[in-house]
């Protein structure tokens, strides 16, 4: 194996990462990268996006523009492009993987497929053989129907490319399949019409299994785990989650060969969120994000790396280390407001509480249920760690 090497930020023999969407994920992935003294570029639609503010440089480009794509890319000549966001033009990245101007993390092929609900249920169910949660696809009302009648009540319509429950519904009866299409179809990011209809899956909890593929010692890709997160989704959005979820022993060795096959299959380097349903013993697998996933904040306080550091290692070619400290919890932390350059009070109330931290993100501007911060908290168990958490978050008030 060629010894690794990491060059002088800025200067020419730099080792060059380009983040492409820089939230508050990125933000983390982008200070991991300089900790080990890698140049960071970070991409966004927006100024002053959280990865712009703690980069060497930033852009503002439309991300789903490929010829604005190819010219930032082009411009920086990065060694590791790494997307942070699924709305962006990855038929750009197969063209740069192509041409060999850039690793794509993990695979251009792993951002194509999961930016697609088909894509990724498709490789999962049927050929992998995956068990998912049934389900058909649809492009009009009357194939809704037909394919709800098929799957049966309750079933959930998602567009096939949406993020954080954007256009989803729960729908129990016929009579409300009208609503829920007409929902998705104002929802969906791009390819409106074209929905999936599932099954309604009645968990007993669902976790997040971060995959970490990074190289071992032999200079091949293994494949390790993080202990499995819990979480809380309302409306599609995560509003709490914890690490470690208690599992029984077959749940979770099914939770990691599933995990282990879908991310085998998107292939590359890099942190993988794989979102499971469990139910008993009986693992569904739902989908996956092939970067650091929002629950994984909770990672920045339990484990000795968080799923940053380990994506930022994993992608470089570094050793990793998935071993959890304490029990934590993370709790989000809402803008409350629609204004910008908003304010936060509380904050000393809320570091107040023990073996709590808080992550502000620095976003310009606030809505309602925009994601601006969270608290973290480690405990001697996950409640304990849950309850400061939710404390925590709960004391800091932005003002507009
Ligand atoms: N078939 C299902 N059965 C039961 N619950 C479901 C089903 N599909 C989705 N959900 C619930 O809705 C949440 C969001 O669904 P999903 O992850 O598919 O949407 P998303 O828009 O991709 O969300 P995100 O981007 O935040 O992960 C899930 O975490 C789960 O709580
Ligand atoms: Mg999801």
């Amino acid at each position: 194996m060629d010894e690794l090497r990491i060059g002088t930020p800025l200067t020419a023999n730099a080792t060059r990462v380009m983040l492409l969407g820089s939230g508050e994920l990125g933000k983390e992935v982008v200070i991991a990268l300089q900790r080990l003294g890698v140049e960071v570029i970070a991409v966004d639609r927006y100024d002053h996006a959280p990865g712009h503010q703690v980069a060497h440089r930033a852009h503002t480009i439309d991300m789903t523009d490929p010829a604005a794509l190819l010219a930032v890319i082009d411009s920086e000549r990065p060694h590791y492009v790494v997307p942070e966001i699924e709305a962006i033009a990855t038929d750009a990245l197969a063209t740069v993987e192509e041409r060999g101007l850039a690793t794509v993390v993990p695979t251009a092929r792993a951002t194509q497929l999961t930016m697609n609900r088909e894509g990724i249920r498709r490789l999962a169910a049927e050929e992998l053989g995956l068990p998912t949660s049934p389900y058909a696809f649809a492009e009009s009302l009357d194939e809704v129907r037909a394919a709800a009648e098929r799957i049966g009540f309750p079933c959930v319509i998602k567009p096939v490319m949406s993020s954080s429950g954007k256009g989803q519904s729960t729908v129990r009866a016929a009579d409300e399949l009208e609503a829920a299409w007409q929902y998705a179809l104002a929802g969906g990011r791009v390819n409106r019409g074209r929905v999936i209809v599932e099954g309604f899956v009645d968990f007993d909890y669902e976790i997040t299994l971060l995959t970490v593929r990074a190289l071992g010692a032999d200079g091949q890709v293994r494949t390790s785990f993080c202990e499995p997160i819990g979480h809380l989704q309302e409306s599609g959005d995560y509003v709490e989650s914890w690490q470690p979820q208690p599992m029984s022993a077959t749940a979770l060795a099914r939770s990691r060969e599933v995990a282990e096959k879908v991310t085998g299959a998107l292939g590359g380097r890099g942190v993988f969120g794989v979102e499971l349903f469990v139910r008993g013993d009986d693992v569904y697998f739902s989908e996956v994000s092939p970067r650091p996933h929002d629950t994984g904040l909770v990672t920045l306080r339990t484990q000795r790396l968080s799923e940053f550091e380990l994506h930022a290692r994993a992608v470089l070619g570094l050793p990793v280390d998935t071993t959890l400290l304490a029990p934590g919890a993370s709790a989000v932390i809402y803008g409350g407001v629609d204004a910008t350059g908003i304010a936060y009070e509380g904050v000393a109330e809320a570091l107040a509480v023990p073996e709590t931290d808080l992550r502000l993100f620095g976003k310009p501007e606030s809505f309602p249920r925009r994601r601006m911060g969270v608290a973290v908290a480690t405990g001697s168990d996950v409640e304990t760690a849950r309850a400061r958490a939710r404390t925590a978050a709960a004391a800091v008030r932005p003002i507009g």
